[in-house]
């Protein structure tokens, strides 16, 4: 059987990628930000998944704003990195796994919630940035990385977005479907986005480490009253586009522990810097317990 061995949750900000595309990862500014996941690195080539489930957020790249999916995966075999306006990312193409993928489709979608079935999608830097510091630099053509990515893209751009507690549900969800696939095959599941940041109006650049602290200290203790909290706290406290942190409750609902299956997951790495560009980044990698 399929079983999911950990959950990564990591900020997804574009200017990362273009520092590590540009070379630039070892200047003073970008130099901690990379060495603080330089541990994470190493222990994904320890702990190395078969498939990673990769939630993150489309924003306005392969979805415009006439067509705007609340939940939509990636089912085709490969996924090419988008044109976000600079032309693509110089990264490999993402490897999917059609057949996993649609098997989690028909699960979660018979458990009631609706999926958009996307046979076609090209990643942004939602996706890509979060491979890139777990993965390291890869060559866009020699290189590949190193495991396949269901990506799923959950909309936390355009109002109404899902809530927290519907992200949670879909991450139960989730594991119930992946430990139902008749392979032997090890599976991470990543939540994307955040921390604080606000990019446009009077606020812009906000950033509440308090917060953002907090919200760590809950997801690793208390995932499900984190869940519970409503969107209104999450753009006042942690700014407009803070919202994306809504998306890690999808990773932290799959756990063991939330099943009733095990012990509370093992904090692996914790890293926190501020700010990247206009962003805190927040990482967490959690190992499961299943009992
Ligand atoms: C930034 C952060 C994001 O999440 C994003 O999608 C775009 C830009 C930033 O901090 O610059
Ligand atoms: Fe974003």
């Amino acid at each position: 059987m399929a079983r999911i061995t950990a959950s990564v949750y990591t900020s997804h900000v574009p200017a990362i990628g273009a520092a590590l595309d540009l070379g630039k990862s070892a200047e003073p500014y970008w130099q901690p930000v990379f060495q603080g996941y330089e541990p994470s690195q190493q222990w994904l080539r320890e702990h190395r998944p078969d498939v990673v489930f990769l939630v993150y957020n489309d924003h306005a790249t392969a979805f415009s704003l006439e067509l705007i999916p609340t939940f939509a995966i990636g089912c085709a075999a490969e996924f090419q990195p988008a044109d976000e306006g600079w032309g693509p990312r110089p990264v490999p193409t993402v490897m999917g796994h059609p057949e996993l993928a649609a098997h989690i489709a028909q699960s979660v979608i018979q458990e009631d919630f609706d999926l958009t079935i996307a046979n076609r999608m090209d990643v942004d830097h939602g996706l890509t940035v979060p491979l890139s510091l777990m993965c390291g630099k890869q060559d866009p053509v020699q290189g590949a990385w190193p495991f396949r990515v269901i990506p799923f893209a959950v909309n936390v751009v355009q109002y109404p977005v899902p809530s927290g507690r519907r992200c949670f549900q879909l991450g139960q969800a989730l594991r119930r479907a992946v430990e139902s696939f008749d392979e032997d095959l090890n599976v991470q599941v990543w939540g994307t986005g955040g921390m604080s940041h606000q990019l446009q109006g009077p606020r812009a650049g906000l950033i509440n480490r308090a917060w953002d602290n907090a919200f760590l200290d809950r997801l690793i203790a208390d995932p499900a009253g984190l869940a519970q909290v409503p969107h209104l706290d999450y753009v006042r406290e942690a700014g407009s586009e803070g919202i994306e942190l809504v998306m890690w409750l999808i990773a932290r609902g799959a756990m063991a522990d939330v099943a009733g299956a095990g012990p509370a997951p093992t904090v692996a790495r914790r890293f926190y810097h501020v700010p990247a560009s206009n962003t805190a980044v927040g990482h967490l990698i959690l190992e499961d317990h299943a009992g």
